[in-house]
């Protein structure tokens, strides 16, 4: 059987035909009848490209992220995009575990995925390895100007950019306002008055628990860690001279104060296994006095199902008496192109599409996220709803990097190891942070070594 436009340029033919023995008819019709045509053709000549297939992009993240994506976000994107389909595949919910997950793909060849949702500490590593496009030439410094400079820092190697932040992120207090308003406390601002406050609300027995924090072994604990070092002066490694700070005696005070909080009964025994979700959960429902999260909790903290809805303040970290400034950890995620995909110009679309000021603010609204777009943190709408959010971006602005250096996995994972173990009384800190000094200088002069 023939397709109808298989046949089409026959007909045409044989109607031209026609037409030409038709130059009798008046004028009026002979024009009407031409026009008629070109509508015709017009018609036919676009339904190809209707009736093509859209193509489909594909992009992991891990599950507690979908829902906000899944939502409208998706809808809106397609919506607007007619030839493009989104599907979200769900990960894992550790970021490491997802951070396995692309690793695989991108070594097994073929990577399923065309969008990549970056960790602000993947990039480096994933750029190294040549796994994704760089997008320097397509993103104009004017597009760039509108985000947050860590941000846009954290999504840079060597000169490329290799993905669009999406969303900010940094560690932030989360404190019982209604305890510490009735006991006539102001929020600590320091790790000692944590440990003072929760001690005097756990006596009084307001709460159960008084600090909760991230202590398993995996990423958001070198995250939680990153700020605790900060705060008491020390640091992990210095990305310009690659020095290695995690056996200095303000990170072995560091470490002290967490095990600390463990022996004296300010944080529960089973902090050393927690994951965000487990110590926002336990906050929620009024065990505790303080929470160190991202701000994602705050939406969840104050919906209408949460007891603690209204009772919740919010400060940025804070430091040590010891130590002269407290830090978030800057976290965040964006949007970057695996190098095999085959679908570059749709992809940059999306990336372009959920990296836009208006579609950030729908995800800010519903879900909590932190702008990348710095406009955003001032949004009339948004600071309705987030009183703290120009305040955050202070707290952006100042925070601490993780090292962006290409061994950053590897580098992470020494220090969750030893973290862990001296969390756990498997070794004393200073045979602990010794070791993780250790191999961390050994995994950076090898790196160094490479490189020359
Ligand atoms: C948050 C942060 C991310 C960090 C992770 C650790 O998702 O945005 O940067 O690595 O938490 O659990």
């Amino acid at each position: 059987m023939h397709h109808p436009l298989d046949i089409f340029p026959m007909r045409l033919f044989s109607w031209l035909e026609s037409l030409r023995n038709l130059r009798y008819v008046p004028k009026k019709v002979r024009l009407l009848l031409v026009g008629l045509l070109c509508v015709l053709s017009a018609v036919l000549l676009t339904l190809p490209a209707v009736s093509q297939q859209p193509v489909t992009l594909k992009l992991l993240m891990s599950a507690p992220d979908v829902p906000p994506w899944t939502k409208h976000m998706v809808k809106a994107f397609e919506d607007s995009h007619p030839g493009i389909r989104l599907q979200i595949v769900e990960g894992p919910n550790q970021v490491n575990l997802l951070e396995d997950m692309y690793t695989t793909a991108f070594l097994l060849g073929n990577s399923p995925y065309d969008l990549v949702n970056l960790d602000v500490i993947w990039a480096p590593k994933f750029a190294a390895a040549g796994w994704l496009m760089d997008l320097s030439q397509d993103i104009s410094a004017e597009e760039l100007a509108t985000f947050s400079p860590a941000d846009v820092e954290g999504s840079k190697y060597q000169g490329g950019l290799y993905r669009l932040p999406v969303r900010s992120d940094a560690g932030m207090l989360y404190y019982r306002k209604d305890l510490l308003d009735a006991a006539g406390l102001a929020p600590p601002q320091t790790f000692e008055e944590i440990e003072q406050i929760s001690k005097r609300l756990q006596d009084q027995k307001a709460v159960r628990w008084g600090y909760l924090w991230q202590g398993k072994q995996y990423e958001g604990s070198a995250a939680m860690f990153v700020e605790v070092l900060q705060g008491f002066g020390g640091f992990w490694v210095n990305s310009d001279t690659l020095e290695v700070g995690l056996d200095r005696p303000e990170a072995l005070r560091a470490v002290d104060f967490l095990r600390n909080t463990i022996s004296q009964g300010i944080s529960p025994p089973g902090v050393t296994t927690y994951v965000e979700e487990d110590t926002r959960r336990i906050f929620q429902n009024g065990e505790a006095a303080f929470l160190r999260n991202w701000p994602y909790a705050w939406s969840l903290l104050n919906g209408d199902d949460s007891p603690m809805k209204g009772k919740v303040g919010i400060v940025p970290m804070v430091r040590s008496q010891s130590g002269t400034e407290g830090g978030s950890c800057l976290g965040g995620w964006g949007l970057g192109i695996a190098k095999t995909s085959k679908h570059k110009q749709e992809a940059l679309q999306a990336i372009r599409f959920f990296t836009s000021e208006a579609v950030q603010k729908e995800f800010i609204m519903d879900a909590g996220y932190v702008p990348s777009q710095r406009e955003l943190f001032n949004d009339a709408d948004v600071v309705a709803k987030y009183s703290h959010y120009p305040e955050l971006l202070k707290v952006v602005d100042k925070a601490v990097l993780r090292p962006p250096i290409a061994q950053y996995a590897q580098a992470s994972d020494i220090l969750q190891r030893y973290l862990s173990a001296a969390l756990t009384n498997q070794q004393s800190p200073e045979e602990a942070m010794k070791q993780a000094t250790e191999e961390t200088q050994r995994l950076l002069e090898a790196g160094r070594a490479q490189r020359s």
